[in-house]
């Protein structure tokens, strides 16, 4: 038995406590946000926050875990009110999205200790792969969230889930309204 915290709840998973984390939190708990890339620790679709630092969870076995405080994306914030998440959404950063949890994730971690990294700080901090190349949009997300942090920059409160493409194009003018609507 493998007892500890997921998203500010006791967890306790029955399972080998060989498995890595990833598939606890994926097919034990659904939290699906966290993607599996490459399981060997190199893509950082898998990262998640456990006690402050940004880590693979494909790399980590939920022994590893015991007594410990594991956030997910779906942890971050319950209405997508992260300063990350707002620059994120205000940056339109995704292009497929797969690798984005874990990009999110990884900002997030870094901010917490540096609301004003540079460029190379932000590249050695964020070491995930994008396959679609958003990386400078992730920079610049970064820094946007940054000031967010530090107070000198508000974004207007990204859509709530389950919002209808055009309603949320309506409340956050950097989204675009599909043809049509
Ligand atoms: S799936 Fe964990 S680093 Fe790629
Ligand atoms: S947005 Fe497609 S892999 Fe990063």
């Amino acid at each position: 038995m493998t007892k500890f915290s997921v998203n500010d709840r006791p967890v306790e998973y029955r399972m080998d406590p060989e498995t890595p984390l990833l598939w606890a939190l994926r097919d034990a708990s659904n939290l699906t946000g966290t993607k599996y890339g490459c399981g060997t620790g190199d893509c950082g679709a898998c990262t998640v926050d456990i006690d402050g630092e940004a880590i693979r969870s494909c790399l980590v076995t939920i022994a590893e875990c015991e007594g410990r405080l594991v956030t997910t994306i779906e942890g971050l914030s319950r209405d997508r009110s992260h300063p990350v998440q707002q620059a994120w959404v205000a940056e339109q950063v995704p292009q497929c999205g797969f690798c984005q949890s874990g990009m999110i994730m990884a900002a997030a971690v870094l901010l917490r200790g540096n609301s004003s990294p540079s460029d190379a700080e932000i590249d050695a901090a964020i070491t995930n792969i994008c396959r679609c190349g958003t990386y400078p949009r992730i920079r610049a997300a970064v820094r946007r969230a940054g000031r967010v942090l530090r107070g000198e920059e508000r974004i207007a409160a990204a859509p709530p889930p389950g919002i209808r493409p055009e309603d949320a194009a309506r409340a956050v003018p950097a989204m675009r309204a599909p043809p049509g609507s």
